[in-house]
């Protein structure tokens, strides 16, 4: 086959749209990044942010990437310059982001699979036990190979183009994760001293409350999301025209939290009934599910079965998602340069490969390597969340509310039957997010170079 000619796969296949973007949704910034910044955020408070975040702003700017992509049937960088010449800027950087996501998201990937292989081949006791986790992840080599697995699984399926298949198999395994999830939840609640956590995670503390607070959870909407970064126009562009868009989004919504949620129910909790939750605890970042799960299902009857399921489980959340980062960073560049599938997988394996080892090893040997204060993982996330998305997402609403107009949006909204929230839209395109977008991005940029500690 003339390679110049060959098509880019469409990843969504004849799945639901709704289940497609909820698998694309759904991935390791539910199970492993939600908890943990509720837990440093203070807990409900956290909680009731993001979910007030993602009713307004999150459902407002989902439906309006879904409906650029519907209307205009192209991707980021297509629609952005099918609609206007002057902002295909925009979509430039909405392409960067995935770019930037990818490696690190393997980086946990990685960590993902070491535990699964742990747990399978029956090493779960031995990772609860104090210190695993700090002694795999300061080694140097181990933790690379575990993220090269990871990446070269992800480039692997999207070479053979076996998408579909992993699609097709996550759909089954979707719902048993959140019923497994709702069950370790449940269990975890009755382990004693677990209690305090629970009210901690669901009860608002006002006093906890600081600018970082929506920082972060903005940063986590964009992220668990997979907004502000053209994904979700491209799932538009091949969303058929009789789906109805306002009802597709609440339910997108509605499963993509309530994994987040659950997630938070089983770890928040642990970390009260193992170390009593103080701040230092409660604190841990990105490692904070690998250290308190296993110390769950080393309590649990049965608990190295369920690990073992667990773990699988969450790799294929995981993958899915890397699968379909991988697929949004090869279209946009075969978009523009005209390379072959495999070689242009093999490139960015490699790309992501390099990018992705500064994170793996900034948690051991590199450790020491700061930037702006942060290591290499926390900066590539701090910058694609809090900086990146936050400057994409606000140029969406203004070219939104004030270049094509809500109503080039509400318009195709609407073909489906009536907008109900189409004041709120009007209203948050237009003035309330650009405006809460920019005090957020400010925020953030004074807090990493600590003008403000807030
Ligand atoms: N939303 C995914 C998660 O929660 C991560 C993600 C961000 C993603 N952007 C994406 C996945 C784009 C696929 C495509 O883990």
């Amino acid at each position: 086959m003339d390679i110049k000619t060959e098509k880019r796969s469409n990843f969504t296949g004849k799945l639901g749209f709704v289940l497609a973007a909820a698998g694309s949704a759904v991935g390791l910034g539910n199970i492993w990044r939600f908890p943990y910044l509720a837990a440093k955020y203070g807990g409900g408070i956290f909680l009731i942010t993001y979910i007030v975040l993602a009713l307004t702003f999150g459902f407002c700017l989902m439906i309006a990437e879904i409906a650029i992509g519907r209307k205009t049937g192209l991707s980021a960088i297509g629609a952005f310059k099918k609609i206007s010449k002057k902002f295909a800027f925009i979509g430039w950087i909405v392409s960067i982001i995935p770019m930037i996501i990818l490696p690190y998201y393997s980086v946990i990937g990685g960590w993902v699979t070491k535990y699964m292989v742990a747990f399978v081949t029956g090493q779960g006791h031995a990772a609860a036990a104090d210190g695993y986790f700090e002694a795999f992840i300061t080694k140097a080599g181990e933790p690379i190979l575990w993220f090269t697995i990871f990446i070269g699984i992800t480039a692997l399926v999207v070479m053979l183009g076996v998408v579909k298949g992993i699609e097709r198999v996550s759909k089954i395994m979707m719902p048993v994760l959140v019923v497994l999830s709702v069950f370790i939840a449940i269990y975890v609640m009755f382990i004693d001293g677990a209690w305090a956590g629970v009210i901690y995670y669901i009860k608002p503390d006002f006093s906890k409350f600081s600018f970082m607070t929506v920082v972060s959870a903005m940063g986590q909407l964009f992220y668990s999301m997979s907004l502000a970064m053209g994904i979700m126009i491209t799932y538009g562009s091949y969303m058929k025209k009789d789906v109805n868009l306002e009802k597709s989004v609440h339910n997108i919504e509605i499963f993509d939290t309530g994994i987040a949620f659950f997630a938070g129910l089983m770890i928040i909790p642990a970390v009260f009934a193992f170390s009593g939750g103080n701040e230092e605890a409660l604190g841990k970042g990105p490692s904070l599910m690998f250290i308190t799960l296993p110390k769950v299902f080393n309590t649990m009857f049965g608990g190295q079965v369920i690990g073992a399921l667990f773990f699988i489980l969450v790799l294929f959340a995981a993958l899915t998602s890397s699968v379909s980062l991988m697929e949004t960073v090869i279209s946009i560049i075969q978009d523009k340069v005209k390379i072959g599938r495999k070689k242009l997988c093999l490139i960015v394996l490699l790309g992501c490969i390099l990018v992705g080892l500064p994170s793996s090893l900034g948690y051991g040997v590199w450790g020491g390597v700061k930037i702006l204060g942060l290591q290499f993982l926390d900066f590539f996330d701090f910058i694609s969340n809090s900086i990146l998305m936050p400057i994409a997402a606000f140029l969406i609403c203004i070219f939104i509310g004030f270049v094509v107009k809500p109503s080039f949006v509400t318009d195709e909204i609407e073909l489906n039957g009536k907008f109900k929230m189409k004041k709120m839209f009007n209203a948050m395109v237009k003035y309330i997010a650009p405006v809460c977008l920019i005090v957020i991005l400010v925020f953030a940029i004074l807090d990493v170079f600590g003008i403000l500690t807030i």
